[in-house]
């Protein structure tokens, strides 16, 4: 065989071979929430509208409320027109909602589900394509127990001769590891590990995808990808929206640490700092990441949860010219409550090749904008020739904007044309839009046709769920336990957050970037 030859190519194979996405029907339970108005329909309309969806495909939104068909459509349109990545075409939504039907249930009545078993063997007769079975558990985390517990009283977890039933949990998959490892319990003895699909929307999106593409499709970065060459690595979800909808009542009881930094933003660090995965099954992938949550330098006790993470409260401010109150006086907030809504953390992972490189990760609402990047700074050169030059400025920076404006950009230094020597920082810039031509799809619409094809590549397993929440659970203990609560700073709405954060990072010389 000579070097050209064609060689094993897992990308290729895995790209081109992946399965295609199978017909089913898509019970939705919780259907008349935010979640299947904002998210789940209008992915299923982009995807029919891009021929991407199988056909035959049909919905069944399971709720409390009494709703007819069409009124459920109704409400369904209203939101898709407003949200819709690709616009609302009249025709074709009166097409692609033929596909939706309702179902009145309780959640914790066993009748209901039954009845739905009904529905469902019925549309089956109708077309023996629509064997296949997707529970989607889009509900408040309160039911997750009963819904679990309804579709294996009515036998709906076991699939049909042939076919194939699968579930997919919402997140919060737990408040803490105990709920966690009860709340995967549950979900165990209803339906096998291979048949459940945990979301992590992060995982779905265009950019996150590609920081494997970038990692191992690339000869150039990965050589530099390890503690010999990069000083600190920055994750930052940063996000303009308050407690707008009602949202407060569910955020006072979890904050950001819960909220984004257990699962989107630990996934997106697993993803930075894996090994290569020796193929791209869903396995392999995820056995990789979840060393990486593992490796986690524990934070335990209220020195060290003290000294490495940041937690505060946003003040009244203005964003965009617009006043807005502060994080205590929102709706549904306690006034008095000790919830953060900014949280900053210095992590350490304990392998080899990280070994002493901090990973500092930040997430922050009432921040001035909606920006989610990852930044990786590359140890600076040495000072021989440039030395009075070098400074943190003209370090090489990779930042991959996970989102807006999704791309990378590598900060490089040059020469300012002219004859006196100066230095200053020039950016090589690649955007998704300039290169490819069209927006990235949403991440649901991915994680939805995965989800039909049964990858679970881009789904969390049982076990990075709990090892994340293992590493969270001590940060909670410690800012919820003993004497002396540890400090909640403060920020002003639309600024970037208190000025303890910035203190993480100044002793290794770094300072947060400006998004
Ligand atoms: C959700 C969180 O999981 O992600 C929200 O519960 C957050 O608080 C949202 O606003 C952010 O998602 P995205 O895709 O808009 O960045």
């Amino acid at each position: 065989m000579s070097a050209d030859d064609p060689i094993h190519n897992p990308f290729r194979e895995n790209f081109s071979s992946r399965q295609n996405p199978d017909s089913c029907v898509l019970v939705i339970f919780g259907a008349t929430g935010d979640l299947t108005h904002r998210k789940l329909i209008p992915a299923l309309y982009n995807l029919a509208v891009d021929g991407d969806l199988p056909t035959p495909q049909r919905v069944v939104g399971f709720a409390r409320r009494e709703k007819s068909d069409e009124v459920f459509r109704a409400g369904l349109e209203d939101v898709n027109r407003k949200v819709s990545r690709q616009g609302h075409d009249d025709a074709l939504w009166a097409q692609f909602s033929q596909t939706i039907t309702y179902h009145r249930g309780e959640f914790q009545d066993t009748d209901d589900y039954r009845s739905l078993a009904k529905k469902l063997d019925a549309i089956h007769d109708e077309n023996v394509a629509l064997g296949n079975r997707l529970f989607y558990i889009a509900s408040a985390p309160e039911f997750f127990d009963e819904i679990l517990i309804g579709l294996k009283e009515a036998g709906l977890n076991e699939a049909k001769p042939g076919c194939w039933s699968r579930v997919v949990v919402e997140k919060p998959f737990g408040t803490d590891l105990t709920s966690a490892e009860h709340l995967n319990q549950m979900v165990g003895q209803t339906f096998p590990e291979k048949d459940t699909y945990r979301i992590d929307h992060y995982l779905g999106k265009e950019t996150a995808q590609n920081l494997m593409v970038l990692r191992f499709a690339n000869t150039i970065f990965e050589p530099l990808w390890n503690q010999h060459h990069v000083e600190a690595v920055q994750i930052t979800c940063s996000e303009h929206l308050g407690m707008e909808g009602g949202r407060g009542g569910y955020y006072d009881k979890s904050g950001a640490l819960r909220d984004m930094v257990q699962n989107h933003l630990l996934q997106l660090l697993s993803l930075v700092a894996m090994e290569p995965p020796t193929d791209l099954s869903a396995d392999g992938v995820r056995d990789e990441k979840v060393k990486v949550i593992r490796s986690l330098r524990p934070l335990i006790g209220a020195k060290a949860v003290g000294e490495n993470v940041i937690r505060a409260q946003y003040t009244a401010g203005s964003i965009g010219g617009q006043e807005v109150v502060g994080y205590r006086q929102e709706d549904r907030v306690n006034p008095e409550s000790l919830t953060e809504s900014y949280v900053a953390l210095r992590v350490h992972i304990d392998t080899w090749r990280w070994s002493g490189v901090p990973f500092f990760i930040r997430m922050g609402k009432r921040l001035p904008k909606k920006a989610t990047e990852i930044s990786i700074h590359f140890k600076k050169p040495p000072c021989v020739l440039f030395n009075r030059q070098t400074s943190a400025n003209n370090q090489n920076v990779l930042v991959i904007r996970i989102q807006p404006d999704e791309g990378h950009s590598l900060r490089i230094t040059s020469k300012v044309p002219g004859s006196a020597l100066r230095l200053e920082p020039v950016k090589m810039d690649f955007r998704y839009r300039t290169s490819f031509g069209k927006a990235s799809p949403e991440a649901y619409e991915r994680l939805l046709l995965d989800a039909m094809a049964g990858d679970a590549t881009l789904f969390a397993r049982r076990d990075e769920v709990e090892e994340a929440w293992r590493f969270i659970d001590e940060i909670e203990k410690a800012w919820h336990s003993g004497d002396s609560p540890l400090p909640m700073a403060e920020y002003p709405a639309g600024s970037w957050g208190p000025e303890a954060a910035d203190d993480l990072l100044q002793q290794h010389g770094q300072i947060w970037r400006r998004l």
